[in-house]
């Protein structure tokens, strides 16, 4: 079934120059770009992004972590996107996260895991919407579409 996700390269992914290696993943595995925005994130909009959390002892250092750079964010859909790019990303912790994931393969603290993406179906709605508005969701037709889905 066809699904939204909301993924963020995060402020050391852009300073580690991964931002085009994270995205060519999600290209190769016939992912189709929705949305695409490069932005230097409020403190407003981290709060917000990580209200969930807040209160937690590593709360403050996420909050300083993520405004500390541009991040790249994005909206991706496919089949089963959600738990399919969460799958590619890898665990929380770097040091848990199997080889092949993106934080096996290119991270090693948790507080320093390169990537963000949306846990479940509700998060994907609240995070696409707190990122993006509808204008931004670009409406078009992959040209191997045939190739990707029977
Ligand atoms: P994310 O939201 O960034 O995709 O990561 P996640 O779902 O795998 O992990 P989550 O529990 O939502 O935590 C959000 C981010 O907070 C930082 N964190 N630090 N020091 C700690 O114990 C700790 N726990 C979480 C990580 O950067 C994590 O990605
Ligand atoms: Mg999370």
């Amino acid at each position: 079934m066809a699904e939204r996700t909301f993924v963020m390269v995060k402020p050391d992914g852009i300073q580690r120059r991964l931002a085009g290696e994270v995205l060519a993943r999600f290209e190769r595995a016939g992912l189709k770009i929705v949305a695409l925005k490069f932005v230097q994130v409020s403190r407003r909009l981290a709060e917000r992004h990580y209200a969930v959390h807040r209160g937690k002892p590593f709360y403050e250092g996420l909050i300083e972590y993520i405004t500390s750079g541009p991040v790249l964010a994005m909206v991706l859909e496919g089949n089963h996107v959600i738990s399919r790019v969460r799958t590619m990303v890898g665990a929380t912790d770097p040091g848990q996260a199997q080889p092949g994931t993106i934080r096996g393969d290119y991270a090693q603290e948790i507080g320093r895991n390169i990537v963000h993406a949306s846990d479940g179906p509700e998060t994907a709605r609240q995070e696409i919407d707190l990122w993006f508005s509808p204008d931004d969701m670009v409406d078009y037709e992959m040209s191997d579409r045939a190739w990707l889905f029977e």
